[in-house]
């Protein structure tokens, strides 16, 4: 099928939720997907920080073949190995102890808003200004941006937002119906907004003094992208509730809520379900995703590459007035512009870079795990002439 073809097909059957760019891509390998014309692009984006390993993976491929062959689905009436495989691993991964599996960072935190209101037998939750959670009612609710709420009212109520990165906020809106408080660790959407050090742990804390749950949304600054496999593990707490999507299968939908053995027996048999949740192709994908990751090291050189991308970025900013602030951990990265970003997009488009914004005025970055010094470069390059 032509370009012209699928952008046609597009417009007519697709419901026209998206703005996409003007090119339709095909196939991918590493850190670069090619597009229909065979155009090669550098991509930045991953997804949306889905592809932790790389896009044409030929171990993970392997696996999801072999699992494709054997077995897909047979909902959770019954027992299956990758699944339970799959829990062990985060279980170990994150500290705690039990998964619920679904399939999407929205679903994921679905859960978490309906285990901790069913586990403390109240109904608020304290939730961060800029923060973003996802598009289902709940998820939608606890999201800041009013402008992707207000067709939507009435929301499902509860969520009381106060600002991030700072504590004392929310203790002040702390109530006698405050559940739980939920929260990124790294603001993703907002345009990689990144907390002050002890600031999770100040969290953790007040939590723990208060009595109230703390959940942390790990949806995407979770898998590896921040040199920890959960970014929480950098502040040395123990949240009550974790949830993760995204890059956890590399691209193949899976969503996860992670909670401690106290607070999972809060959802007894039936109070929650999804028919994919955790099925074999997905928990295998997971598998082969994670094994990878720790394998190959990627964490490690996701801080190496990381690090370094974002001394070079500091270094452009020196030059470029039109940069107003560098941000990040590992490769989870924003450069915040004093204009907008698109028209910039579009141009990096041009010279075979694909990057994502973070809002109006940010340039976000949250590519394969896999990538290199030579790319940083390549980058440093095209934004250096682009900016
Ligand atoms: C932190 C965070 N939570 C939740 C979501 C929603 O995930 P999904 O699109 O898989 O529902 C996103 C998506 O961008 C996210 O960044």
């Amino acid at each position: 099928m032509k370009a012209s073809k699928v952008k046609q097909l597009e417009k007519k059957h697709v419901v026209q939720t998206y703005t996409r760019a003007g090119f339709v891509l095909e196939k991918g390998k590493d850190c670069y997907v090619f597009d229909k014309e065979g155009k090669k692009y550098l991509d930045l984006v991953g997804g949306i920080a889905c592809t932790p390993i790389g896009h044409g993976n030929n171990y993970l491929a392997s696996k999801v073949f072999e699992q494709a062959k054997k077995l897909l689905n047979v909902s959770n009436l019954y027992y299956t190995e990758p699944q339970v495989e799959l829990a062990e691993k985060l279980a170990k991964l994150s500290g705690l102890d039990k998964c619920f599996f679904c399939n999407s960072g929205a679903e994921a935190n679905e859960a978490a808003i309906k285990l901790a209101r069913k586990y403390k037998k109240k109904t608020e939750i304290i939730v961060m200004e800029h923060g973003f959670h996802g598009r289902t009612f709940g998820a939608l609710a606890a999201t800041w941006k009013p402008k992707i709420k207000k067709a939507f009212k009435p929301l499902v109520p509860g969520f009381k937002f106060v600002k991030y990165n700072d504590v004392k906020a929310i203790e002040k809106a702390i109530s006698k119906k405050t559940a739980a408080v939920m929260l990124e660790p790294i603001q993703g959407e907002a345009g990689i907004i990144v907390p002050d050090k002890d600031y999770l742990k100040n969290v953790s804390k007040l939590c723990k003094k208060k009595n109230i749950l703390l959940i942390l949304d790990e949806v995407q600054s979770g898998n590896g992208r921040t040199g920890e496999y959960f970014c929480f593990k950098h502040s040395k707490i123990k949240p009550d509730i974790v949830t993760s999507a995204k890059g956890i299968a590399n691209g193949i939908p899976l969503g996860v809520m992670i909670a401690s053995n106290k607070v999972a027996a809060g959802f007894g048999k039936g109070d929650h379900a999804s028919t994919f949740g955790g099925n074999n192709l997905a928990s295998a994908a997971a598998n082969a995703t994670i094994d990878f990751i720790l394998k190959k090291k990627l964490m490690k050189k996701a801080v190496k590459v990381g690090d370094y991308f974002i001394k070079k970025l500091h270094q452009l900013k020196a030059n470029k007035k039109i940069i107003k602030e560098v941000r990040g951990k590992g490769l989870m990265i924003g450069v915040e512009l004093n204009k907008e970003v698109k028209p910039i997009i579009e141009k990096c488009y041009n010279e075979g870079l694909i990057i994502a914004t973070g809002g109006k005025y940010v340039l976000r970055f949250l590519p394969p795990l896999t990538l290199k010094k030579k790319h940083v470069n390549q980058v440093i390059k095209v934004l250096s002439d682009v900016l």
